[in-house]
């Protein structure tokens, strides 16, 4: 069967013939990187996570936390390697074929499309909290809210979807002194509450540990997964690295473990804050699902009587802040997530539009989605059409729906690279690798079977959602990309920034 794999030494040829500037170190990765990961995640999910898994969420947090890492390590591997766009859609493109290339860059877009707008809602639930603390304004639920929380549309989840697609599409890539001041700022904030809430720590918070048993903490760690996407931005940053052989790796796996140390300990304070971290049960006992009508409602009914529980919370961490005596600090943590979480939004959709336009480059897409405007100078049909469906799903889908539907997509695209890692230690032993997996016939293997354990932990209408979308993305590449594929005739391209370029031939494609 002919596989049509782009050889590796052709991808590679591409990275050299472009002239990107090399200007990134192994500092400005790390921040990169945290600054793609900090977001919605913590500021937000905490809460969902919350009422899955009660106070066990912070085994959760460690679950997922080294999913990500073996992940990670497998990432490292093929970006050192292969240090160009399009991450887990190239890699498998040299390693698996066309095929599993498109579905992995299918799958991409829920990652980076999905999250997007996930990380749109949480921004919203901080905007709102924003007002109402600084300025006593209640908005109206209609307008900020989408129908599964009683509300119409979420309307300021849709504005900063679409504004910060206006500022893609005008050519605004966020600079790396930008992204180190908001990276600063997150840290900060985070710093700022472990630094309160550790040492006032109600250990009696921690019981019962695990009120919903060991499914919730799966369930819950499946959801909080969400907070470490990102870290993959790191290696689509490749061509523009310096030594990326060393310094990617290092961006990749130091700006995992930095976030994970914060995430731990940001759990621990919640725990033990005065308002713990126990889920709110229906009046009759009953489990409620984060992001359901069942658990807004209930939620109303007890945040008349008391302090409204973590779960409900839709700006977590500000609100536990605020439970603990520190109303200022409260706003001030919740005013670093709204400045911040904005650039989370704009890096997804920056890399949502990166992988359109690299499988856009390969035939697979209409090249005209990735025509680039003469003024911007950006892939603007594509921003557009991306930012679009981003604010319609901000605008009417719950953060923790839009999150678990995005981790189902990271998962596979993460499960893919895994497997990737390992056939290329075997076809191409020979091929220098700057950097090795450790134990690799461990780490890929540990890689691949916590991605399936978090994806079977998912909630079913997120686990369906994968299958679904394959399903479209099959079709469409049998009625358009299988014929259309530059690959797929004899041809692939050489220079990225160039799409309208004539494809160069390449020698023929191994029957395998
Ligand atoms: N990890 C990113 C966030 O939590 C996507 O917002």
């Amino acid at each position: 069967m002919n596989l049509r794999v782009k050889p590796l030494d052709a991808i590679l040829a591409t990275a050299e013939k472009k002239a990107l500037h090399r200007s990134l170190g192994a500092f400005q990765l790390t921040m990169l990187g945290i600054g793609a990961i900090i977001g919605t995640g913590i500021f937000v999910l905490t809460a969902e996570a919350a009422q899955k898994a009660g106070p066990g969420m912070i085994l959760s947090f460690v679950i997922a936390g080294f999913v990500c890492a073996v992940a990670a390590l497998c990432y490292s591997e093929l970006s050192s390697m292969v240090p160009v766009s399009g991450s887990a859609y190239t890699y498998t493109y040299a390693v698996m074929g066309e095929l599993l290339a498109w579905m992995v860059g299918w799958a991409l877009v829920l990652e980076y499309a999905v999250a997007a707008s996930a990380v749109s809602v949480g921004w919203s639930g901080y905007f709102v909290g924003q007002i109402r603390g600084w300025f006593g304004i209640e908005l109206p639920l209609t307008l900020i809210a989408g129908p599964y929380a009683g509300g119409v549309i979420n309307l300021p989840a849709l504005i900063i979807a679409l504004l910060v697609t206006w500022l893609l599409m005008i050519g605004t890539t966020e600079s790396a002194r930008v992204n180190a001041v908001l990276v600063c700022i997150k840290v900060a904030a985070l710093t700022a509450f472990v630094v309160l809430a550790i040492p006032v720590m109600n250990m009696d918070n921690f019981h019962p540990f695990t009120p919903l048993g060991q499914t919730g903490v799966y369930g819950a760690a499946a959801s909080i997964f969400f907070a470490y996407v990102g870290f993959d931005a790191v290696s689509t940053a490749a061509e523009e690295t310096k030594n990326p052989q060393r310094n990617v790796p290092i961006g990749l796996i130091g700006s995992l473990a930095i976030c994970t140390v914060f995430y731990m300990l940001v759990a621990a304070g919640v725990i033990g804050s005065p308002l713990g971290a126990q889920p709110v049960m229906g009046a009759a006992g009953e489990i409620l699902s984060p992001g359901s009508v069942e658990l807004a409602a209930r939620c109303t009914v007890v945040a008349a009587s008391m302090a409204e529980p973590v779960a409900c919370s839709k700006e977590a961490l500000a609100h536990v802040m605020r439970s603990m005596g520190h109303p200022n600090l409260g706003n001030l943590i919740g005013l670093a997530a709204f400045l911040a979480l904005p650039s989370v939004i704009l890096m997804m959709l920056f890399g949502q539009t990166r992988i359109f336009f690299v499988m856009a480059r390969d035939g697979l897409l209409p090249e005209k989605l990735a025509s680039i405007h003469p003024r911007w100078k950006t892939p603007h049909i594509v921003t557009a059409i991306t930012g679009v469906a981003v604010a319609l799903f901000a605008a009417f889908l719950p953060v923790g729906k839009l999150a678990d539907i995005s981790n189902s997509g990271t998962l596979f695209a993460f499960f893919m690279v895994a497997i990737a890692v390992m056939i290329l230690r075997r076809t191409d032993p020979a091929r220098r690798r700057p950097f090795r997996t450790p134990v690799v016939w461990l780490v890929g293997p540990l890689a691949m079977v916590g991605c399936i354990g978090l994806y079977i932990s998912l909630p079913r209408d997120a686990m369906l959602v994968l299958p679904l979308w394959g399903g479209v993305g099959l079709l469409f590449y049998f009625l358009y990309g299988y014929r259309k594929s530059h690959v797929g005739r004899g041809h692939v391209e050489v220079h990225e920034e160039d799409v309208d370029a004539p494809p160069q031939p390449v020698p023929p494609v191994p029957e395998l």
